[in-house]
């Protein structure tokens, strides 16, 4: 599925459970002791996506390691992102000279739980929510919503450091299936602040990409 929001050269590999066996790196397992065996799977199938995904720019496998700020270390020259959720995990990864950054995103499609939105979203975003509700309600905007600004914080954080709460950025989202996220950090950044992404939903998933051409 998240191949159909990607340009060529961006490869990517995606799995709906944890079921084909995942192998990981020694550092990659030391990373995941203690912690409880549903995040360890999840973990080694997303490590096993991000492996096919550098076999396919034609790299050797190496380990895919937690690094500041939670975000996963690609081999130098190749930009990537990860996500998981219930039913799904998936990588992307793109040769610097294809990709400047990506970031994706998987949620299940519905409404977030009762409250959230109010939190998260501002008053404008909430009006053009209920707008795009109202011409189609049978889409879960609110996770479009939420999984677009998660997208465009992962290709922002690696090339800025800079965690921003979710009314630090705002979103236009089009029903045409594009968004932009523009981030508004709380000091200046030589980085275009405006993310341009796609979107889908179907199969019971919302999955997100941003994708940033190289020398932007
Ligand atoms: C980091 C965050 C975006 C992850 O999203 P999530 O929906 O919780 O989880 P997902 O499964 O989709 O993604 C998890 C993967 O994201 C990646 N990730 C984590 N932190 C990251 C960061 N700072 N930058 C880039 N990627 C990151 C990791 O690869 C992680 O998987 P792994 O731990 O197996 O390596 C989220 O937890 C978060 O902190 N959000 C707050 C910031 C934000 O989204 N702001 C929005 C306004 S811009």
């Amino acid at each position: 599925m998240i191949e159909e929001l990607l340009p060529p050269g961006v490869t990517s590999s995606e799995a709906f459970d944890d079921a084909a066996p995942a192998v990981l790196f020694a550092a990659e397992a030391a990373v995941m002791e203690g912690r409880r065996e549903g995040r360890r799977r999840q973990f080694a199938t997303a490590r096993a996506c991000a492996r096919r995904c550098l076999a396919q720019l034609r790299r050797r496998p190496v380990a895919v390691l937690p690094g500041a700020g939670g975000a996963p270390g690609w081999p130098a020259g190749v930009v990537g992102s990860i996500t998981h959720c219930e039913g799904y995990r998936a990588a992307v990864a793109a040769p610097a000279s294809v990709a400047a950054a990506v970031g994706i995103d998987a949620e299940p499609a519905g409404p977030l739980p009762a409250g959230v939105l109010g939190l998260i979203a501002s008053e404008a975003e909430r009006a053009h929510l209920a707008a795009l509700a109202v011409a189609d309600p049978s889409l879960p905007w609110e996770r479009v919503f939420f999984s677009a600004k998660e997208a465009a914080y992962k290709a922002w954080y690696p090339a800025t450091g800079i965690w921003l709460g979710f009314r630090d950025a705002s979103l236009a989202l089009s029903p045409a299936g594009t968004f932009a996220v523009t981030m508004r950090p709380p000091v200046p950044v030589p980085v275009d602040p405006v993310y341009e992404g796609r979107w889908l939903a179907g199969g019971g998933l919302v999955l997100t990409a941003v994708v940033r051409p190289p020398g932007r």
